[in-house]
């Protein structure tokens, strides 16, 4: 069996970090904009200054000829034999000009640093576009020193490839989750047509799943997880004889038995399984006919043994089978399935998870409109 080479712990470790050392960043940024923002107010001052006193303030002067353009203006043009104020001005141009490309350069930082720190991808093609795109401006700091421009330039050339191949990735890593959850969705498919469910009872509660966890408060990562864990979680059926699975009308007590064993089934086709996803699949496989006041199947675990996903499916699961038809029942009208969840609060069912379902329900009705049987 294959081991990751990182592990989710690991990976949860890093963005964390990367957030924080996004939001470090971000701040420095802003602070740092102090220094091209005086710059370019004290260069304005100065001029201005020069302007009414009729002299070059010694700092402007200094500046000025530092700078590269200065320097091959002053070779090429005999920059010696213009007034001094026409000097300072040619100078002081070129230094603000750099002054500006910091300040756009460091404003684009502060956006990314910004999107890193609320866990955004900054990989993305449109952030590798934007740099690139930008990337001349680098060369406007060739201005004050030649060495520097070239190298930012090809710097920031560089780094806006690095991020359109980290796009690139990040776009074939989003397809092949898409190609493995469309061949989950086929497998729990070919589940739900030998129980006799020809409809969409697994997306549904998949839907209803998502909805209730989002509304208890938990992360759109572990939500997404739910999502795709949930659809499997009937996986076991396919062990189940057709025969029972089929019957139409009252089970007996031995069948009915049987018909329970699709948990432990589904626990063991996912034992095996690997990824967060799996992992969790398998929980929700084991833990969905599991009840709060420890009366469930397939272990009878207390409340506390109960996993959140387990105890989110089971509602989301319930729901549904009340407002489907079946081989054995007519569909419930959606009020009275409604309050049967109500009525399970606390016994069958998690207090919070029936209040975080009686609040998004009407979120969970637009689901249940949206991945409605065909009539
Ligand atoms: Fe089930
Ligand atoms: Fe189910």
């Amino acid at each position: 069996m294959g081991v990751s080479p990182v592990s989710k712990e690991s990976l949860e470790k890093i963005r964390q970090k990367l957030r924080k050392t996004g939001r470090l960043l971000a701040l420095l940024c802003r602070i740092q904009k102090i220094i091209p923002i005086s710059g370019i107010v004290l260069m304005v001052f100065g001029i201005i200054s020069a302007a009414i006193n009729k002299q070059v303030p010694s700092f402007i002067t200094e500046v000025s000829q530092s700078s590269t353009f200065y320097k091959l203006v002053y070779h090429m043009a005999s920059l010696s034999t213009l007034d001094p104020m026409y000097q300072a001005m040619i100078g002081c141009f070129s230094f603000i000009l750099v002054l500006i490309v910091v300040l756009v350069y460091l404003n684009m930082f502060e956006n990314m640093m910004n999107y890193l720190a609320t866990g955004g991808q900054p990989f993305t093609l449109e952030n590798a576009k934007k740099m690139r795109n930008r990337s001349w401006l680098a060369l406007l700091l060739c201005f004050n020193n030649l060495s520097l421009g070239l190298l930012s330039f090809v710097l920031v050339i560089l780094f806006s490839y690095l991020m359109e191949y980290g796009s690139y990735l990040q776009l074939q890593a989003d397809e092949t989750n898409r190609i493995q959850e469309e061949m989950i969705f086929s497998f729990a498919e070919i589940t739900e047509n030998k129980s006799g469910q020809t409809g969409k009872h697994i997306r549904r509660v998949s839907e209803y799943s998502k909805i209730i966890a989002r509304q208890l408060g938990k992360d759109e990562e572990f939500c997404e997880k739910l999502r795709v864990a949930s659809i499997m979680h009937d996986v076991g059926k396919l062990m189940i004889p057709s025969e029972i699975l089929e019957k139409p009308g009252k089970l007996t007590d031995e069948e009915y038995g049987v018909i329970k064993t699709h948990t432990t089934w589904g626990g063991k086709l996912l034992d095996h399984v690997e990824g967060d996803e799996m992992r969790l699949a398998r929980t929700v496989a084991l833990e969905h006919h599991e009840r709060y006041d420890g009366k469930g199947y397939p272990s009878g675990l207390s409340k506390e043994d109960i996993s959140e996903a387990g105890r989110i499916v089971a509602v989301a699961d319930v729901y549904d089978a009340l407002t489907s038809r079946r081989s054995y029942k007519e569909k419930w009208d959606d009020r009275k399935a409604y309050d049967e969840i109500m009525k399970g609060r606390g016994t069958q069912f998690d207090p919070q998870v029936t209040d975080a379902f009686a609040s998004a329900y009407e979120k969970i009705q637009e689901a249940q409109r949206k991945f409605a049987d065909q009539a």
